[in-house]
């Protein structure tokens, strides 16, 4: 960089040209260069998302200048994910805590957490469980969804467990937020059964080739996050046996699946997957009542 002073907007430009030009892969909660470069630069500014701008023009210190530049130069070289560099990253309009033990937040399911998952949810949630936590981001923003809600936040990895804690702290949901360490639901005791009103989950779901395509940004993601199985749905054939006996009776399973919908649909023809919609065009997330996977159990 030159040993120019910067305003605001000439370093946003400054960063926008360096993350054309050095082909940075968007993915992880912005899809263009100057957003990447206006997400960096707030976090050394702390300058809330939406900053008014009129900023634009103000004078940067030598100081401030210098500390976003290492910022930039850190997400061309190392292609680090920017939450990953920042520490924190936003979901249904939350911040949460995010470090390389859990997944970038970046789930499609916002959307029905800030539609309180209706046409869906027969009745207000009274006991949720996000499978699959990671940061905790979904079960804490359902918390928020549902204020009467109890919410247990369950995932294999204690490093993604630890960082799903201290979201719960942050968010001082310590009082109806569980986090509990499990390989799908082996760790819930009998109480747990036939109990929860809505199961949400955005499991492990990349496919080996997708795995060996990813550009080096998922590489700093843990593998555990991303990859099951060939066909993407070692996870999700697992979840299909197993979670009917924990929904209650009007429960609902909500799940993302990403690339791999092709792959299930293909899997199990005879099951009739709810295909949700979003506003943003996103795809990949399947419903199907307790009712439903009781009476296709057989196809599981
Ligand atoms: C795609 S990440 C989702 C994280 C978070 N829910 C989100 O949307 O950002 C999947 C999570 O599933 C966890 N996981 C993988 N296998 C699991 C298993 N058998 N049982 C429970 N959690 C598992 C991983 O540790 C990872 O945190």
């Amino acid at each position: 960089m030159s040993a120019q002073t910067h305003t605001i907007g000439s370093m946003l430009e400054y960063g926008e040209q360096l993350f054309q030009h050095n082909k940075i892969y968007f993915g992880h909660g912005t899809d263009n260069a100057w957003d990447e470069a206006v997400y960096l630069l707030s976090a050394v500014l702390n300058l809330p998302p939406e900053a008014d701008r009129s900023l634009l023009s103000q004078q940067l210190s030598e100081a401030e200048q210098a500390q976003i530049e290492a910022l930039f130069q850190r997400r061309v070289k190392e292609r680090v994910p920017a939450p990953y560099i920042t520490q924190q990253a936003w979901f249904c309009s939350l911040p949460f805590y995010v470090d390389q033990r859990v997944i970038v937040p970046r789930s499609p399911i916002a959307e029905l957490i800030y539609n309180q998952f209706q046409p869906w949810c027969p009745t207000t949630p009274n006991k949720i469980l996000d499978l699959c936590t990671g940061s905790g981001c979904i079960g804490i923003a359902c918390a928020y969804a549902f204020e009467q809600a109890q919410v247990w936040l369950s995932d294999i990895s204690s490093d993604a467990l630890e960082v799903a804690e201290i979201n719960i702290e942050k968010h001082d949901l310590t009082t109806r937020v569980t986090a509990i360490e499990s390989d799908l639901f082996s760790a819930f005791d009998a109480q747990a059964k036939n109990s929860f009103d809505l199961i949400v989950c955005n499991p492990p779901y990349v496919d080996a080739q997708d795995m060996a395509q990813m550009p080096a940004e998922y590489g700093h993601e843990p593998e555990l996050a991303l990859a099951s199985g060939d066909d993407g749905l070692d996870f999700t054939r697992r979840l299909l046996r197993e979670a009917p006996n924990y929904l209650s009776s009007q429960g609902v399973l909500i799940v993302e699946v990403g690339n791999s919908a092709e792959a299930l649909e293909r899997a199990f023809p005879d099951v009739p997957f709810t295909w949700l919609e979003f506003t943003q065009g996103d795809d990949g997330v399947f419903m199907l009542t307790s009712t439903q996977l009781h009476q296709y159990a057989h196809c599981f």
